[in-house]
């Protein structure tokens, strides 16, 4: 898969690649994170890509331009499956999502921006609308941080152990059970029997039940 950032703070989203699980799937080859510097395909001498919003009012505004030039841009070198653009007023972005998003060959990520973008590339470049919740961040590139790990954790060959994305939260509307380590005491404090049984079934019956449980209590809407 490849996935190309569209930003004017490549370097606020370099780091995220940089760890952990996706720097080793990037390293595996499994993904491709390619950050674009919307001010290169800015036309202006200050590469300037937003301006006053017609109509008056506070904040600036992406311009369609230098978005539009980008975009066509990485076009010419490939077919993208979906240009994606983080937003508050996007849809909620949910597992489901985040799994079909995974099925992917190409995609664009294009960042949102405090004060918004051009409305025209919203209804002519961007094929969907994300947002990662109800809360407004200072800009998008967090959100399409969030978006990534999202995506690129359930890529085959990403995760170590394949079954471990297959078991998150949420993957069957249910929310994980609970897990234990080293001590088997700590405090006072205990783990459940049926952990220390070795008994696979009731394990896994156990495992089961907490995940209902836990779903009933913590995320009623799951289950509707
Ligand atoms: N940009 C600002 N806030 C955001 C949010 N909640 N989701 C996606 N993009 C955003």
């Amino acid at each position: 898969m490849r996935i190309d950032i569209i930003t004017i703070h490549p370097q606020l989203l370099e780091s995220p690649f940089q760890h952990s699980i996706l720097k080793r799937a990037i390293q595996k080859g499994v993904v491709e994170v390619n950050l674009v510097n919307l001010r290169d395909y800015s036309t202006y001498k200050q590469k300037q890509v937003d301006d006053y919003a017609f109509g008056g009012g506070a904040g600036m505004v992406l311009m369609i331009e230098p978005i539009a030039n980008c975009i066509n841009h990485l076009k010419k070198e490939r077919s993208y499956d979906e240009i994606l653009y983080t937003s508050p007023d996007g849809e909620l972005l949910e597992q489901k999502a985040c799994n079909y998003f995974s099925t992917l060959k190409n995609i664009i990520v294009l960042c949102g921006h405090y004060k918004g973008i051009d409305e025209r590339v919203r209804q002519h470049l961007i094929t969907k609308e994300i947002s990662i919740g109800n809360y407004v961040l200072s800009g998008g590139e967090l959100a399409a941080a969030v978006l990534c790990d999202g995506i690129i954790r359930l890529i085959p060959g990403v995760l170590n152990d394949e079954t471990s994305a297959l078991t998150d939260s949420f993957q069957d509307n249910l929310i994980a059970p609970p897990v234990y380590t080293r001590p088997q005491e700590y405090n006072g404090w205990g783990v459940p029997d049926v952990l220390m049984s070795g008994h696979s079934a009731n394990i896994e019956k156990w495992r089961h039940e907490q995940s209902i449980e836990r779903t009933q209590q913590r995320r009623p809407d799951l289950l509707k």
